[in-house]
């Protein structure tokens, strides 16, 4: 079967592809081969780098060199993670630049300041969650020539590892920090899902005074009037984080589920208890995942796909990965939601309540 298809490769190649459609039918031909060893075949290699050089800058160019194991691209990856830092391909092209070559590339790149990418490296770096990016991510952060908004994409970064948001309150806690960055580091660590690193945040950085008001009852808060208007700056308010996991009508992250017509779906105390108790009831389809992987990292997100040799996971703030089943040592699927609890602390009671008036008034979703 699979020297039919190479035949079919080499009968449809012939010269460098001429039509669109041409390369799609070697494309498709191609994901059938990747589990075949190029090494040992020096033409069927030659027809894979032929393919690759015509897919430079597009998603296929990142998959063939995943597929085939394919070394010393390293440049060309960094160029398209740049192009594409908050894209799942674009973050997959990061994380194969991850080698000692792709580092120092990337170490050499952000030093230079001129350089207008600078930002769209460290995301793309940020979103890998690979061990790896963590010491550059460091770096970045420590450094107060950069930005403060490509510094705080290192910490938010960072957060989302157990090693990264180890390292980053080492780096608090032995004054490594500049003020700056005090609020936003208090932020991604007290946030959490490792206890024993959000409790040591909640003690070294108190969240913000005067939102730590005590909540009326659930039936006393059904009743309270809101203010729509308000309530859609409270949801889409960085500090809220609503809108890093929910859409509403194309704006924020699509990771969630969509919530442009919630107030159809859910009534008010439904509404209240999806933010105040977000685990009660877990939208179907929308549970949380761990995947231990062999090479001993962790990721969780939602799975989004899964065949007899691939798990696709989709990470908070969107971006999806593909993980061979057999890099992959458990799967174990989570009783909490990953929506986190505690969200209401960053707003006051009010605020709570013109933010579910807000949701509520959401029948549909606009055009
Ligand atoms: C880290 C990502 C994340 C953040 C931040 C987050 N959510 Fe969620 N939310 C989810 C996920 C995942 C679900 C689905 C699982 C569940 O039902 O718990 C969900 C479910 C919901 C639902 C129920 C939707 C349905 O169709 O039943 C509502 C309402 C909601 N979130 C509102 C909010 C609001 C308001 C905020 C901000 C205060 C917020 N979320 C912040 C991830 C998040």
């Amino acid at each position: 079967m699979r020297l039919i298809i190479a035949i079919a490769i080499y009968l449809t190649i012939g010269g460098p592809c001429e039509t669109h459609a041409q390369t799609n039918i070697q494309l498709e031909a191609l994901k059938r081969l990747k589990d075949l060893d190029i090494e040992s075949n020096p033409s069927l290699k030659k027809v894979v780098l032929n393919i690759l050089e015509s897919t430079k800058g597009k998603p296929a160019f990142v998959e063939i060199i995943r597929d085939f194991n394919l070394k010393g691209y390293e440049a060309e990856l960094i160029r398209f993670a740049q192009a594409n830092p908050n894209k799942s391909e674009g973050v997959e092209a990061m994380r194969l630049a991850l080698t000692k070559k792709g580092l120092n590339l990337i170490s050499t790149y952000i030093k230079n300041i001129e350089n207008k990418n600078v930002e769209d490296t460290i995301l793309a770096l940020a979103n890998t969650l690979d061990p790896k990016a963590e010491p550059t991510l460091l770096t970045i952060l420590k450094d107060g020539e950069k930005p403060f908004s490509t510094r705080k994409i290192s910490v938010t970064g960072l957060a989302k590892t157990k090693s990264g948001a180890m390292a980053l309150m080492k780096a608090a806690e032995t004054n490594q920090l500049d003020n700056k960055l005090h609020f936003v580091v208090g932020n991604a660590l007290r946030s959490v899902r490792w206890k024993t690193i959000s409790e040591k945040a909640a003690k070294l950085f108190p969240p913000p005074q005067g939102l730590g008001q005590k909540l009326p009852t659930l039936a006393k808060l059904i009743q309270m009037k809101g203010n729509i208007a308000n309530g859609e700056k409270v949801f889409f308010r960085p500090t809220s984080a609503c809108a890093t996991c929910h859409q509403i009508n194309g704006q924020g992250i699509d990771f969630g589920p969509k919530l442009s017509g919630i107030g159809t779906k859910l009534g008010k105390e439904a509404l209240y208890l999806s933010v105040l108790e977000p685990s009660a009831g877990i939208s179907f389809g929308y549970e949380a995942w761990l995947l231990k992987l062999t090479n001993g990292s962790e990721v969780l997100g939602i799975i989004t796909s899964r065949t007899n040799k691939e798990i696709t996971i989709t990470a908070p703030g969107g971006i999806s990965t593909t993980y061979k089943i057999r890099d992959i040592k458990s799967t174990t699927k989570l009783p909490n939601s990953i929506m986190p609890p505690g969200l209401q602390a960053t707003m006051s009671p009010q605020e709570l309540v013109d933010m579910v008036s807000y949701l509520h008034s959401l029948k549909q979703a606009k055009n």
